[in-house]
């Protein structure tokens, strides 16, 4: 059991003669000091170093003025903190590798770069398939201006092929954390991994490099360590009767009646008035957004005809059925999605129109929407930078903030820490997730163990797998992706981008028009049992306890013994404190 899960001790009385005001507290120090030696005891010892074959989910987003050691020792690299200087590192193309010292700290300086792809190398023994190859590094780069922070990227040369295993921005006077990874395709009996900028003029600092390959096994128990330690809980009930003792042999029945953990997919305005859509939506999901309704080319056609009338039924339709929704979205990046009259308002018109959009959208459903994309993908576009200013984005959720200050405000990228410093409170981070193809893992993880330091809710938010990939790899590709984001501490939520319309779904169908599971549509239910305690039963041991493993969520615990049944409801959450249930049976 791994240290951090915690003891649910709870009392169950089963008894007709139980004075119910004196026993109460008197039960409950006992089943503490009797039953359960893990709980609220201070953790006597520093924490183990990760055994071997564990995940090191270490990351850094600010920029250091020293570098940490390298993760694993290095894995497999030689030499991975310089302290032999150059031994096991060459160059790659035309530089000079070099030994600087700073303080107590050694690292590597490649110099005198004639093109991008110079920089420095390790050769490597062998790559092989399939392996996750999680990737590591610190990077300075020296020669550019204070203000530019050239991407430096880490790249695999193998059979003549090159594979991307990461990049970061790298500073100038301070080190940059880079995580990435890679996964290769083919065996190779030799390969060569290197850091390369596509500005030559700036010089290479390297230090405290890690390249660690995990097998398929490896990362699926990562991944299942990391799921108990983070969407489940350590119960133990304990039964006795009103003098304390354990009642042995009680029959316990656990059962999970709804889920924490937020999962979902879009929907459109096709399930109104679709009660098989509707039925088919609530069995499955807690949580939903609207593909298209919210948005301001839907709602506002026209300049000042503003209608909510679709999206208030579709938000009807989820509060009835205790669905969560995300907003989405109050303005969008892309200036091809504008409504058609924005396009042609002047800049002073534009502010107005914009201001009042959020004013209006905001304020229409403030208190009922836990979360909004403001800015929809403001890192690819900047149609309201390029018309009302460099700071329009800071401007826009700010305004939106005053508006709903409850809801958070989601940013669709990393671009985050000027937003936080700009004094937005509640920032999180959405993940769209829109995968081509087979997803990489070993990148994903990096990003989001990057992501996780920043200490924001993430979520993905609009899952799909591209229909390029034929039905049985779409299914695949789905069930590794939410299986790598479930497993992730950092990620709050899921959901996906399967809104069902006749002519069949932006990209990933879960189901065809008659509800029937394509392959997606099966990964998703075997997800959703996979997220929930299921079945569970037993009976309490010769001291009246019963243990399990339940992920977060509402539960329902029958306890039976000499015929008597009681049934009582439980929360089990992450922040959940000791409970003791006190139940009374005549
Ligand atoms: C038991 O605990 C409750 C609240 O924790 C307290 O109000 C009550 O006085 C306690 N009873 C006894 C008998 O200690
Ligand atoms: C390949 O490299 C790994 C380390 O990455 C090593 O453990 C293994 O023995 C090597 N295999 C061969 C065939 O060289
Ligand atoms: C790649 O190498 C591994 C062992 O290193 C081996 O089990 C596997 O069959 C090889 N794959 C191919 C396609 O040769
Ligand atoms: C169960 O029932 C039997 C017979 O009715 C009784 O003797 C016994 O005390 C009961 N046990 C408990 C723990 O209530």
């Amino acid at each position: 059991m791994p240290s951090s899960s915690l003891v649910l001790p709870i009392l169950f009385q089963l008894s007709a003669f139980c004075p119910l005001e004196t026993d109460f507290n008197a039960s409950f120090s006992r089943a503490v000091e009797r039953g359960h030696p893990h709980h609220r005891k201070p953790d006597p010892s520093p924490p183990a170093p990760p055994e071997h074959g564990s995940y090191d989910q270490t990351a850094f987003s600010e920029c250091l003025a020293a570098p940490t050691s390298p993760l694993y020792n290095g894995g497999v690299l030689k030499n991975p903190a310089f302290d032999a200087d150059l031994l096991g590192w060459s160059p790659f193309g035309g530089c000079t590798l070099k030994i600087q010292v700073q303080g107590r700290n050694k690292f590597l300086v490649a110099t005198n770069r004639n093109a991008g792809f110079h920089g420095p190398s390790q050769a490597l023994a062998n790559l092989t398939q399939g392996s996750k190859y999680t990737l590591s590094a610190w990077l300075q780069v020296n020669g550019g201006s204070d203000d530019t922070a050239p991407l430096v990227k880490a790249t695999i040369k193998a059979n003549g092929q090159y594979i991307s295993a990461g990049s970061v921005a790298a500073r100038n006077k301070c080190w940059t954390f880079l995580k990435g990874g890679f996964i290769p395709e083919f065996n190779a009996s030799s390969a060569t991994l290197y850091f390369e900028s596509s500005d030559p003029k700036v010089d290479i600092w390297l230090d405290s490099v890690s390249l660690q390959p995990f097998s398929d096994e490896e990362w699926s128990k990562h991944q299942d360590i990391s799921i108990k330690k983070s969407r489940t809980r350590s119960v133990t009930l304990s039964v006795t009767d009103c003098k304390g003792h354990g009642i042995h042999n009680a029959d316990i029945q656990v059962e999970q009646i709804t889920g924490d953990f937020p999962f979902g997919s879009a929907i459109a305005s096709t399930i109104l008035d679709n009660p098989t859509y509707q039925k088919w939506f609530v069995t499955r999901f807690n949580t939903a957004v609207f593909e298209n309704e919210m948005k301001w080319y839907s709602t506002e056609r026209q300049q000042g005809k503003v209608s909510y009338e679709t999206a208030d039924k579709m938000l009807d339709f989820c509060k009835a059925n205790n669905i969560l929704v995300r907003g989405h979205n109050v303005l969008w990046n892309d200036p091809q999605y504008q409504p058609g009259w924005v396009k042609d308002l002047s800049a002073s018109e534009l502010r107005t129109a914009t201001m009042s959009r959020i004013e209006s959208v905001m304020s229409h459903y403030a208190g009922k929407l836990p979360q909004w994309d403001v800015l929809n993908e403001m890192l690819h576009f900047n149609f309201f930078e390029s018309k009302l200013g460099s700071n329009a984005a800071v401007e826009i959720y700010k305004f939106a903030q005053e508006i709903d200050p409850e809801t958070t405000l989601f940013l669709n990228d990393f671009n985050v820490i000027e937003m936080k410093a700009a004094g937005i409170k509640k920032l999180g981070i959405g993940l769209e997730g829109h995968f081509s193809g087979k997803p990489n893992l070993v990148y994903m993880r990096a990003v989001l163990d990057k992501l996780a330091t920043l200490e924001l809710p993430i979520w993905l938010t609009e899952v799909d797998i591209m229909n390029s990939v034929d039905s049985e790899n779409q299914a695949i590709y789905l069930q590794q992706v939410l299986r790598e984001a479930f497993s992730h501490p950092a990620v709050k939520g899921i959901v996906l981008w399967t809104a069902l319309h006749p002519y069949g779904c932006y990209r990933m169908c879960l189901t065809d028009q008659n509800f029937k599971n394509l392959p997606a549509g099966n990964i998703v239910d075997v997800f959703l049992k996979n997220i929930r305690t299921v079945g569970l039963s037993g009976t309490t041991d010769h001291e009246g306890s019963f243990s399990f493993q339940g992920f977060h969520g509402e539960y329902e615990i029958s306890v039976t013994h000499n015929r008597t049944s009681v049934i009582k409801r439980l929360a089990i959450g992450p922040d959940t404190d000791s409970q003791t249930i006190h139940v009374l049976v005549s």
